[in-house]
Parts: structure tokens; C-alpha cells; sequence
């Protein structure tokens, strides 16, 4: 495990660019999962900015809400149109369609996307209840791709991005943390207080069930960007 400390996650975003950069010039970035949330925003903007050649990449998504529709912004799919997918040019796009009528089927077609395409590069965030991607606490550690039901802290930490009223979908479709542990590099990215108790638990160094994120001390490429001193 590798931890690089940065100012702010604009120098944290400056970072993760320059690692992605590096990896396109060597030809060794031909898949990439991506992640949503407001970490990745500025990670986004960096790339949009800039004259990175994505036209030989293929991307998967983490995850996505159950019952929202493409068109919905507080859709993950929406989220990637228009903070990434609209401005830059991929090879292929894969998402999760959380429309799916039959949501195993659709895991498993994804999962089998992932299987026939490692991933070069995994980016994460990370909650503050320690999920990656929507594997919540408890999530048994050999999870493929699957239907999860979100916990009471995360959809109220979710909140936030959904309109006063709007009720957040309390089903997700998410990459499983096995799925996750096969990219051959991992980079996960956390900014702020709130990522504290997360990153903590990683450091203390025990796998534990109750916070996914340890898991990722049994892979042997992962680097953690973050403004926190752990
Ligand atoms: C999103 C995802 C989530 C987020 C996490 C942190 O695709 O997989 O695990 O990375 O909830 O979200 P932010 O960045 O909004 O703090």
C-alpha cells in the first residue's frame, strides 16, 4: 500500500493525471474502471482540460442506482455524460443499467464484460462508512458484480446530491469487491475529515468485513491519494 499525501484534492487531482498520463505514454492503459462522486469531479476536469488520447480506452463504471433513467441527473450514468463521456472520445463505455428488467441478468452480463476485459487501472473513492463502489459494510469479500441495498448512512450521505423531496434509490447495481480486487492497479482517492475513519482502519492493517475498504490490504498495487495525515 502506497500513500501519497497532497495539499487539497486539486494537487490530489494534479497527481491521479499525471499517473494516467504516464500509463497512456506506455501503452498500459487499455481499460479503466471509473468511479462517480464529488471526489472525482476535479479528477474529471483535469482530463476534459487537457489533451489525454482516450480513443483506445474502454472504461466500466463502478455502479449505478436502480430505477433511475440515462436522462436523470442523479444518475450515475448522467453524472459520467456530463462530467467526462460528453467530452472526451473513448474506445467503449460500459455502464450498469439500472432499468434492467432482470437485475441478476444484468450483474452477470457486466461481470462477464469485466472478465473478458481486466482492468488495466481501478480509480475509487471511498465512503465514510468505508464502502467501495456500493459494496457497503458486510459485503461478503468474494463479491462479483451484484444487486445491493445501500445502508441508512450512505443514503443520507448521498442525500445531498438529490433535490429537497426527491428520494434516494436505496438498490444499487455494483462491481463486487473481487471484481474490483482483479484490476491489476488500484488508485483510490480521499479528501477531507470525513474519509478519516476509512483510511484509518486501512492503515491499522486488519481485513475486516465491517469496512470493505481493508480489503484492498491483500492487493499488491494500490496507492491511496489523500490530504489527511494518517
Ligand atoms: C461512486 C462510488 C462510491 C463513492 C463514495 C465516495 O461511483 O463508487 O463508492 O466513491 O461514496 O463518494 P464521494 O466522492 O462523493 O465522497
Amino acid at each position: 500500500l502506497k500513500f501519497i499525501k497532497v495539499n487539497n484534492p486539486d494537487e490530489g487531482s494534479e497527481n491521479l493525471f499525471n499517473f494516467i498520463k504516464e500509463a497512456l505514454e506506455k501503452n498500459e492503459l487499455h481499460v479503466i474502471g471509473l468511479a462517480t462522486g464529488g471526489t472525482m469531479i476535479p479528477v474529471y476536469k483535469k482530463w476534459v482540460e487537457s489533451d489525454l488520447d482516450f480513443s483506445d480506452v474502454t472504461t466500466f463504471n463502478l455502479d449505478e442506482y436502480v430505477g433511475i433513467s440515462d436522462d436523470n441527473p442523479n444518475g450515475y450514468a448522467y453524472f459520467m455524460n456530463e462530467h467526462l463521456f460528453s467530452k472526451k472520445k473513448f474506445k467503449k463505455v460500459n455502464t450498469l443499467n439500472g432499468l434492467a428488467e432482470n437485475l441478476e441478468e444484468e450483474c452477470q452480463r457486466f461481470e462477464d464484460l469485466l472478465l473478458a476485459n481486466p482492468l488495466d487501472i481501478q480509480i475509487l473513492g471511498v465512503g465514510e462508512n468505508g464502502h467501495i463502489a456500493f459494496n457497503e459494510p458486510g459485503t461478503p469479500f468474494d463479491s462479483v458484480t451484484h444487486v445491493a441495498k445501500l445502508t441508512p448512512s450512505t443514503l443520507e450521505v448521498n442525500s445531498r446530491f438529490f433535490k429537497p423531496g426527491e428520494q434516494v434509490p436505496n438498490t444499487a447495481l455494483t462491481m463486487g469487491i473481487t471484481s474490483i480486487l482483479r484490476a491489476k492497479k488500484i488508485v483510490l482517492l480521499a479528501f477531507g475529515e470525513k474519509k478519516r475513519a476509512a483510511l484509518t482502519k486501512l492503515a491499522e492493517g486488519k481485513v475486516d468485513t465491517d469496512w470493505p475498504i481493508t480489503k484492498l490490504l491483500e492487493h499488491d498495487d494500490v496507492t491511496i491519494i489523500t490530504d489527511l495525515d494518517i
